[in-house]
């Protein structure tokens, strides 16, 4: 009983140790803004602040920073704790050093305004793809994206001057243009249609692969179905980081990303975000943002009382 009483101590020692050297690795503006209130702690929260500041200041020299001030601590026995704090930040300013240089291709986010006469009725910022399945000459079943250009413009605008007529409009580019169709129902608001033309002579990659001249496409949202596309309440803005596909026809898909749109707008300016994620599960985040802090917090209060002790022992044998 003992024993495992003293190694279960042992344990949360172990851990809070690596916790606290990780929180002043973490924090060091407020350890150097607080005024040195005892002489004993503060001299211990600068040195370990020290190396910090250094490394993320200067990325290159660090190797040699971090070696210089590795000397100091192994000599002193209390600042035992600081070296692996320092030796887990080296190792983060080296990993991101690298990542800045290879830039993510990213699809470009449209940003386009459907108004018929002076009214605003929808705003619809998304990165759309359309995710063409064709055959080939050897009747082979291809695939080819087409990304619609950020600068496609908008024709066939009609806004619908009641809840029961739809919002529709085409984004126009040189391939060819996707016209999306949105409804209401009740209070929600939905992609009811797509219809994509794509003119294959204009995509010499595309058009030496097939004999076909242009591809037609198209998606209807089921009548009865539970989860219609981009479906948010009316008033609200529709937000989507996380990448949605719709399935057109022939086993051509819309790719849809980083969508921000909004259609029945009053007053043409969009509405609180109802995001697609968060509140499609609405229990399950929150649950689990509660959880980790629960965590966190209890960690912090024995991180905290075992630097007291700690500290207060160190006031002992000084
Ligand atoms: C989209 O365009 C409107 C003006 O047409 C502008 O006010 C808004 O800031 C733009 N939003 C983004 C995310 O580019
Ligand atoms: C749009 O607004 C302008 C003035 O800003 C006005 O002259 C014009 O008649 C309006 N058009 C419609 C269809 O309401
Ligand atoms: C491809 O399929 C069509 C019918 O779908 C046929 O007429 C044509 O001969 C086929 N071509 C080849 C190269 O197999
Ligand atoms: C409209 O919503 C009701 C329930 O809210 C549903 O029964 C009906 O099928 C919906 N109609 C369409 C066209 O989506
Ligand atoms: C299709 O693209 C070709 C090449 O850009 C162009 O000459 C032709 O007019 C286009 N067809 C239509 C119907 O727009
Ligand atoms: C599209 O292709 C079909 C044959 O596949 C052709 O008859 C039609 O004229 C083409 N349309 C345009 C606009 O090029
Ligand atoms: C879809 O496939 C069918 C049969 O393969 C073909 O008749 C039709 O033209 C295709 N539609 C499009 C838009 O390519």
């Amino acid at each position: 009983m003992a024993i495992a009483r003293q190694c279960l101590l042992v344990t949360i020692f172990i851990v809070a140790t690596l916790f606290t050297g990780a929180i002043q690795g973490a924090e060091p503006i407020p350890d150097s803004k607080t005024p040195p209130t005892t002489p004993s702690t503060s001299t211990v929260t600068t040195s370990t602040a020290a190396p910090d500041t250094t490394t993320i200041s200067t990325p290159g020299p660090d190797t040699t920073t971090t070696s210089t001030t590795a000397k100091p601590d192994t000599t002193t026995p209390p600042s035992t704790t600081a070296a692996p704090s320092t030796t887990t930040v080296a190792p983060s300013t080296t990993t991101l050093a690298p990542s800045t240089t290879p830039a993510p291709p990213q699809p470009a986010v449209g940003n386009w305004t459907i108004h018929q006469d002076n009214h605003t009725c929808a705003i619809f910022r998304a990165a759309i793809t359309v995710k063409l399945a064709f055959d080939d000459k050897a009747n082979k079943t291809q695939h080819f994206d087409i990304k619609v250009p950020y600068n496609a413009t908008v024709g066939d605008p009609k806004c619908g001057q009641s809840a029961n007529e739809s919002i529709s409009f085409s984004l126009e580019f040189p391939a060819g243009h996707v016209a999306m169709t949105f409804k209401q129902n009740h209070s929600q608001y939905y992609l009811q249609e797509v219809h994509s033309w794509i003119n294959a002579t204009a995509l010499p990659d595309l058009a030496k692969q097939t004999n076909a001249t242009n591809f037609t496409l198209t998606y209807t949202a089921g009548a009865a179905a539970s989860n219609l596309p981009l479906e948010a309440s009316v008033g609200r803005s529709y937000v989507c980081g996380a990448p949605a596909a719709l399935a057109l026809n022939n086993g051509s898909t819309l790719a849809l990303a980083s969508v921000t749109y909004q259609a029945y707008l009053s007053d043409g300016k969009l509405g609180p975000e109802q995001n697609c994620v968060t509140d499609s599960s609405p229990d399950m985040i929150p649950m689990l943002v509660a959880g980790g802090l629960i965590l966190f917090v209890v960690l912090i209060l024995v991180a905290y009382i075992v630097t007291r002790q700690r500290q207060a022992r160190g006031y002992h044998s000084m």
